[in-house]
């Protein structure tokens, strides 16, 4: 089963393959925002990926236009809803 760590809040969870860092910090009641419900609309769900990155869905080109947009966009940035776990694990960090 793919895993999702969250680093800055020392949890870990495993997750079915194809959930996205969101779904799973909604499932799990942790503190990722979501104003667009998940629709790549907002950036609120804007995570930093610290390692695994190669284990995520690749980003489109709509997420990567709304993160520079909002100057998020560094290597480690990706969207909470666009951001789903192929396999392996992924350690991410929620924004301060
Ligand atoms: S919840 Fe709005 S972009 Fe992810």
């Amino acid at each position: 089963m793919p895993k999702i760590r969250f680093e800055n809040l020392g949890e870990s969870y495993e997750v079915a393959p194809g959930t996205s860092v969101l779904e799973c910090a909604i499932d799990q009641n942790l503190p990722l925002d979501h104003d667009c419900g998940g629709n790549c609309a907002c950036t609120t769900c804007h995570i930093f990926v610290k390692s695994g990155m190669q284990n995520l869905t690749p980003m489109s080109e709509d997420e990567k236009s709304l993160l520079e947009a909002n100057e998020r966009l560094d290597e480690q940035s990706r969207l909470g809803c666009q951001s789903r776990v192929k396999s392996g694990e992924v350690v991410v960090q929620i924004p301060e």
